[in-house]
């Protein structure tokens, strides 16, 4: 079978990337047929792009209907990172604190994840029963992040519950599972961060954004938890004056609504 993948030529002296990796055949054993390859490329894309899309999506919807939040982060990405953000390093995206924890609590309360399965390779006791072994488990983030004993008033969007001041043992991060865990967790979950975190950056340093419904669900069905379509934002253009980022009204020319 012949496969032929697009693919975006980084270069000579870059070498190959991941995607090129799967493409050139001659870096798999025999075994390894030609749908698993393409089975391989695709998954990578829906894991790393739909997910994060996703993701990025709630962390926005959130900080919309938490005012006080936009406010904080907004002024953290305003002052935290350099005028120009092309030459923004991993280092300072690290250090926005307030968004990071933003980040973190939208994937608490909406995580993309809806589900995950793991197979039980022993016996396993849970409360009053044992899930016998060989039994396939599913488990679902969007519940289990709501479980009061390890996160109180679940239903709140509270980014401070992963200070470290209010949670030294790193207890709640420890039970989030939009990333999974073990050792098939995600290998993306800080690429991940880093993406939203510079998108956001770019986004709120560059326009005013208002949701137009107020509360977007997510979508429903098993796969990755995206909001429901249609979810419009409208979003208006931000100018520079006197060193000083303000809202530049809704003219026609700036007003824009987007789905
Ligand atoms: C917010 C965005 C993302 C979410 C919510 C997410 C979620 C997940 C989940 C739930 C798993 C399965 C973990 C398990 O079974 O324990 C996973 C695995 C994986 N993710 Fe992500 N992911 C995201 C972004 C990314 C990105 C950006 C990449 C690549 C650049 C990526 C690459 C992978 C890979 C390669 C695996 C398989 C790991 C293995 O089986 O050993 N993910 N991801």
């Amino acid at each position: 079978m012949a496969v032929e993948v697009p693919c975006a030529d980084r270069g000579v002296g870059r070498g190959p990337d991941l995607v090129r990796h799967g493409i050139d055949r001659g870096r798999y054993p025999p075994q390894v047929g030609d749908e698993t390859v393409i089975g391989l490329i695709l998954i990578l894309v829906y894991a790393a792009y739909e997910s994060s899309a996703a993701q990025l999506a709630w962390v926005l919807i959130l900080l919309l209907q938490h005012p006080r939040w936009l406010a904080t982060v907004t002024a953290e990405v305003e002052t935290g990172l350099p005028e120009k953000l092309g030459g923004t390093t991993t280092a300072e995206l690290h250090r926005l604190e307030n968004l990071g924890r933003c980040i973190t609590e939208a994937q608490r309360i909406r995580p993309a994840t809806s589900m995950l399965t793991r197979r039980a390779v022993a016996d396993v006791p849970l409360g009053s029963y044992t899930v016998p072994r060989g039994w396939t488990l599913f488990f679902c983030p969007p519940v289990t992040h709501r479980d009061p004993e390890t996160f109180p008033d679940p239903d709140a969007f509270d980014p401070d519950r992963f200070d470290p001041q209010r949670d030294p043992a790193g207890r709640a991060a420890a039970a989030l599972l939009n990333l999974g865990a073990g050792s098939h967790a995600c290998l993306g979950g800080r690429f991940a961060e880093t993406e939203m975190k510079l998108t956001l950056a770019v986004l709120l340093r560059q326009y005013t954004v208002d949701l137009v419904e107020p509360d977007p669900r997510p979508a429903g069905g098993v796969g990755i938890a995206r909001p429901a379509a249609p979810c419009p934002v409208r979003y208006r253009l931000r100018t520079a004056e006197k060193g000083r980022t303000h809202d530049a009204g809704s003219s026609a020319d700036h007003d824009r609504v987007h789905r």
